[in-house]
């Protein structure tokens, strides 16, 4: 069949994007689901900052790629056990074999022949079903490409939810809350009463800030470089904001938290960010980085402040969640009142407005825009 949806040809494009255009809305082949997979009508897709990354460069990926990781739609067509026509699905951007060494430990966040097939930008099978007018073959963003009408997908990468939540706020939980949420809930496992702050309040981090009050952390300290967001965020349940452009902003913190944070959240993608979060920990703290800097990045701590000291720093991947466990358990949570992620949603946007859109994603002018069709 024939599908529209925004292909990125070319990486590292100059902002800003609304001039420069690097994704082209472009009609493209898509062949009919293989063994093990479904044909999804998509019905919403948020941008997301690991979007941006690939459109700056930033998260280098193999070209061109149909991009879009959060979405949610229903499927029309369906060649996999456990799926029927109608039923709604939130797509999760790593699929989970369920067979490989992670996968049979519960780490479906790690699952290899998952992690292999985004890399190579094919679906779980290693195929890839988008193909287009032009000279190359177009590849899948981590195993969704959720940029289109519709999309064939693994059904490794769905997760069936409850079809009567609007489509804007059921395609957050594919990427910002499961990842958000799940490195509060499952990554580092924070107790009631244990101390957190959060670096970075976009999608991501506000989700984490929502997993914190969630868990009952306190105090819950939320830092970002935008005014608004700080204000979002105490809306939210933060206990005290910080703004990180403040030269004392880490004191700020430590003072904040009675010394420093038990638990400390990066969800920025800057490892100069990531060391002021483990600079903002107590001794024995866990510093938790959810950001996806460039690969050319590194990062440096006191080596021995994690022996003396007993530090952690964990890294959280999808929230080290399994999919099919826990968007589940989120929706009910957000039915509950208990995880108010329609917060999270700035605007929804049209396939034309992309690139206008990851503007406004740049300058911080906004938390999720989704796509809607
Ligand atoms: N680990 C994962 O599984 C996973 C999943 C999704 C996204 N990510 C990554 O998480 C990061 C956040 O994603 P997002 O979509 O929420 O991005 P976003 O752009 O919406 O949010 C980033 C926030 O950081 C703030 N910020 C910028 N500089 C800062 C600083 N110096 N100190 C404090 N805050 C600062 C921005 O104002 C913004 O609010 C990105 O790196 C993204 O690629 C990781
Ligand atoms: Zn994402
Ligand atoms: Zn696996």
């Amino acid at each position: 069949m024939i599908v529209r949806g925004a292909v990125l040809r070319e990486m590292g494009l100059p902002a800003p994007y609304a001039e420069s255009r690097p994704l082209h809305v472009e009609e493209l082949e898509l062949a009919p689901p293989g063994p093990g997979e479904l044909l999804v009508r998509i019905r919403a897709a948020g941008l997301c900052h690991s979007d941006l990354s690939v459109i700056d460069g930033s998260r280098p990926r193999v070209m061109p790629m149909l991009l879009g990781h959060e979405a949610t739609g229903s499927v029309v067509e369906s060649n996999a056990p456990g799926f029927a026509v109608g039923d709604v699905v939130a797509c999760a951007f790593v699929p989970a074999c369920g067979g490989c060494g992670p996968c049979a430990e519960g780490r479906a966040a790690l699952c290899e022949p998952g992690a292999a097939a985004n890399a190579a930008g094919t679906l779980l099978s290693g195929n890839r079903r988008l193909s287009s007018t032009g000279p190359s073959d177009v590849h899948h963003h981590l195993g969704v490409s959720g940029f289109a009408d519709h999309a064939v997908i693994s059904a490794h990468s769905a997760v069936k939810i409850d079809p009567s939540l609007p489509p804007e706020i059921a395609a957050l939980f594919g990427c910002a809350v499961m990842t958000g949420v799940g490195a509060v809930v499952n990554t580092a496992q924070v107790r009631a009463g244990r101390s957190a702050v959060v670096f970075g309040l976009g999608g991501v981090g506000l989700s984490a800030l929502l997993g914190a009050v969630l868990v009952g952390a306190h105090p819950i300290v939320a830092v970002d470089v935008v005014p608004s967001k700080l204000a979002l965020a105490q809306e939210l349940g933060a206990t005290a904001v910080v703004d990180a452009r403040d030269a004392d902003a880490i004191e700020q913190v430590r003072a904040a938290t009675a010394g420093g944070a038990d638990y400390a959240f990066e969800t920025v993608g800057s490892a100069k960010v990531l060391e002021q979060a483990y600079a903002a920990t107590r001794r024995g703290g866990t510093t938790v980085t959810v950001g996806l800097p460039h690969p050319s990045q590194t990062f440096s701590v006191p080596a021995v402040s994690l022996v003396a000291e007993e530090r952690t720093v964990k890294g959280s991947y999808l929230g080290s969640s399994v999919p099919s466990r826990d968007i589940p358990r989120y929706v009910a949570l957000y039915r509950a009142g208990r995880l108010p992620v329609d917060r999270l949603l700035t605007a929804t946007v049209g396939l034309d407005d992309l690139n206008q859109a990851f503007d406004d994603l740049a300058a911080g002018a906004s938390i999720r825009q989704v796509l809607l069709f």
